[in-house]
């Protein structure tokens, strides 16, 4: 059987004040569709995967949203974390969980703030790991074909053969620095890992147990039906290392394989990429509402959340303007992967 694990448990900070601890981003309509992210990832899968083998992984602080959000996802498949421990440890209690429910499942796993916009390709390819994963022990990863040398994401060097569908990876780097980064870009070889994975429970359980063997072993202590399983996650994360699935497993795993898949693809993890993805104005400005007027400015994207307030700009090139009844920024585009380290000052002010 084909189960699917939709993680939503980040807080979105690269992409505050719109996102925020309480409302993050994967619980909004960041481009204005009508369904919030989680729901469009939702919409997406359930296409091919029963509701009653779609999960949601989230902090418990967002069960009770991901609930409303999300009313056909049976309960019971709603798991809340009490603590942020990045997507290494939420990747192998649900792995663990279904495993408990079928020792020969696979599974694919989705963030639930991905933009994609070729629905159809992506279903197919989608298929495709499935199979590989229920076939091979490998750890199949969709990739992307990058088109700037973005910090924020994954990189994957395969090992060419000609005329595949699918490679084996070479190297997988997660969130390189600049320098590096733009080698890879340069080189040709490398894609963009988009973040979503699919495997059979064993074989992510093997990786664990050979990267990651403590954790494998806290979590072996866990019984994963609903009567103690609140209990016991509870008592497991704080003894867990913070680590993401990437740096954790995928850039150690030597059983990674990538299928390319050109799916109209963004991780709206950033201004940048929402910037990229709405409509601009006749000056290259991202901005809908009628009441804010621009003069000598290019380049903007500028949102205003919940106010009718009147915005005059003028003179800016390549800004990102957000202003919520919260809070203001005002930031360089080119500086949107800092937005996150500026949050963390902002914390610490208080
Ligand atoms: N349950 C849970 N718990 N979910 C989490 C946690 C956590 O502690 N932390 C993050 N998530 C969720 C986020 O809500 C998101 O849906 C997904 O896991 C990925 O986390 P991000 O924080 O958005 O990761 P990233 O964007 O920096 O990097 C990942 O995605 C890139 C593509 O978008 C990596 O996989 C990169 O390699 C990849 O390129
Ligand atoms: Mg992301």
């Amino acid at each position: 059987d084909r189960y699917c694990v939709i993680m939503a448990g980040g807080i979105g900070s690269r992409f505050w004040p719109m996102s925020t601890q309480k409302f993050p981003k994967q619980f909004q309509d960041i481009l204005g569709v009508g369904r919030t992210m989680i729901q469009q990832t939702y919409d997406r899968i359930s296409k091919i995967i029963p509701k009653e083998n779609i999960f949601i992984i989230t902090n418990k602080e967002y069960v009770e949203l991901s609930h409303q959000q999300l009313p056909e996802v049976p309960q019971e498949n709603i798991v809340g974390e009490p603590l942020l421990k990045n997507t290494a440890p939420c990747n192998l209690y649900m792995a663990n969980k279904i495993a408990e429910i079928n020792p020969n499942a696979t599974m694919i796993v989705l963030p639930a703030d991905h933009l994609i916009l070729k629905e159809q390709t992506f279903l197919d390819k989608v298929e495709l790991a499935f199979d590989l994963a229920a076939k091979h022990e490998y750890l199949v990863t969709l990739g992307i074909t990058p088109t700037r040398p973005d910090t924020g994401y994954g990189y994957i060097q395969f090992v060419d053969k000609k005329d595949s569908d699918y490679y084996k990876v070479k190297t997988f780097t997660e969130k390189p620095i600049l320098e590096i980064a733009k080698s890879f870009l340069e080189s040709g070889d490398f894609l963009w890992n988009a973040g979503i994975f699919i495997w059979s429970v064993k074989s992510i359980h093997h990786a664990f147990e050979t990267y990651l063997p403590e954790m494998t072993q806290h979590f072996m202590a866990c019984e994963y039906n609903a009567d103690s399983e609140k209990s016991c996650i509870e008592l497991i994360y704080p003894k867990v290392q913070k680590i993401s699935i990437d740096n954790g497993i995928l850039e150690k795993a030597k059983n990674v394989y990538v299928i390319p898949a050109d799916l109209g693809w963004s991780d709206l993890g950033t201004w940048t990429s929402v910037y990229e993805n709405t409509e601009k104005d006749e000056n290259r400005n991202a901005v809908k509402l009628k009441h804010i007027l621009t003069y000598n400015s290019k380049g903007n994207v500028i949102r205003l959340k919940n106010s009718n307030k009147a915005v005059i700009i003028d003179g800016l090139k390549d800004y990102i303007i957000v202003d919520t009844d919260k809070a203001l920024l005002i930031c360089p585009r080119d500086h949107d992967q800092l937005i996150k380290e500026y949050v963390l000052d902002l914390k610490n002010l208080k």
